[in-house]
């Protein structure tokens, strides 16, 4: 059986695609994603440095690429991601002389990107992350040029852009760690805004980047119910597990190179068979919380198909070797996928 049999009167399940799968190079990827998944996301190639990176000069042949695969292939296609201050050409922000544009030019901007971008993809991309990381974890917006020049109306006046330009498409608000209370404060706020101002929004994207230990299932199932409690759906988004100790908060830059490898990078050689078994444990119990919480959401996307695919390998640190995906480097699927599979 398949992940996407499995899920399907439940939820879509996804994944995110690479260049190489998008182009059909990586065979052996390309037909996993094939037979497992309902949904596609473009890991890369949808971003605005790569869409506009010049002023008025677009580049389309990946994203379009990405979206006739989807197609071909019946799936639910996601757009990742309009507004976002990372993965944005250095052009968006300053006029010719480097200096930062005013609020007018800005919002022309972000008007005429969005709306090249989403009529392009006019009912064809079902759902578009229309804004990416703009609330921090205290719950403060983040000091991004989208909110130094425009203040916190750059995320409405994003939305209101989006859905002019499709307005079947189902909009989003993603981030990561969406568990913590000051962001979930926020957010749950921010969505609240919107419906009472009759400004369109119809998810938030959970981008579900998690470790061993943080979040904990509860603190993640709290801040499902919260989002779903102002109306929308919650989108799992970019979920992974990094089997990996996490670097944040430890000294990750130890000068001798053998401690720094036995700290950061211990499973170079594989993964012990007590770690894998936690490590699958972690899968099935978000999976069982999905399941649990299903009414409440519309998808799960999980962040690559190969664990050599991800991007984990390279962050926060460079050089690891991580398992946080669910078919191994050999184009393997893991025994978790089974399980989860037996949970539906
Ligand atoms: C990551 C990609 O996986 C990498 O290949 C790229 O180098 C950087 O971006 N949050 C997001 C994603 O919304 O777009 C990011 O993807 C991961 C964090």
């Amino acid at each position: 059986d398949s992940l996407k049999n499995a899920f399907k009167n439940k939820f879509y399940i996804g994944t995110a695609m690479s260049l190489p799968q998008i182009h059909g190079t990586d065979v052996k990827s390309v037909e996993i994603i094939k037979n497992q998944f309902s949904s596609i996301v473009a890991e890369n190639c949808m971003k605005s440095m790569y869409l506009q990176p010049q002023e008025g000069q677009f580049f389309f042949n990946d994203a379009d690429k990405f979206v006739e695969f989807g197609e071909k292939n019946k799936m639910f296609i996601i757009g990742h991601t309009l507004i976002w201050h990372s993965q944005a050409p250095d052009w968006f922000f300053v006029d010719k002389n480097g200096k930062n544009v005013s609020p007018e030019v800005l919002k022309q901007r972000m008007k005429s990107h969005i709306t090249k971008v989403v009529s392009r993809y006019k009912g064809r991309v079902k759902g578009w992350d229309v804004v990416n990381e703009a609330i921090m974890e205290d719950g403060s917006y983040r000091k991004s040029k989208f909110y130094e020049i425009l203040g916190e109306e750059f995320i409405p006046l994003a939305f209101k852009y989006a859905q002019e330009a499709d307005p079947n498409a189902e909009l989003y608000y993603n981030d990561y760690n969406e568990w913590h209370p000051g962001k979930v404060k926020t957010v749950t706020q921010l969505v609240k805004d919107f419906k009472s101002k009759g400004i369109r929004i119809d998810g938030v994207g959970m981008q579900a980047h998690v470790g061993m230990n943080t979040p904990s299932i509860d603190e993640y199932e709290k801040a499902i119910l919260a989002y779903a409690e102002t109306g929308v759906k919650v989108n799992i988004t970019e979920l992974e597990i990094s089997a990996l100790p996490s670097p944040w908060g430890t000294s990750a830059n130890i000068s001798d190179k053998v401690a720094y490898d036995e700290k950061m990078n211990p499973y170079k050689n594989g993964l012990p068979m007590d770690v894998q078994t936690t490590w699958e444990n972690r899968y099935l119990d978000f999976f069982k919380l999905f399941l649990k919480q299903k009414n409440n959401i519309r998808r799960v996307t999980l962040w690559g198909v190969t664990d050599n695919q991800s991007w984990k390998n390279d962050f926060p640190i460079k050089g690891r070797t991580d398992y946080p995906l669910l078919f191994d480097r050999q184009y393997k699927t893991k025994p978790v996928v089974d399980k989860i599979i037996k949970l539906t």
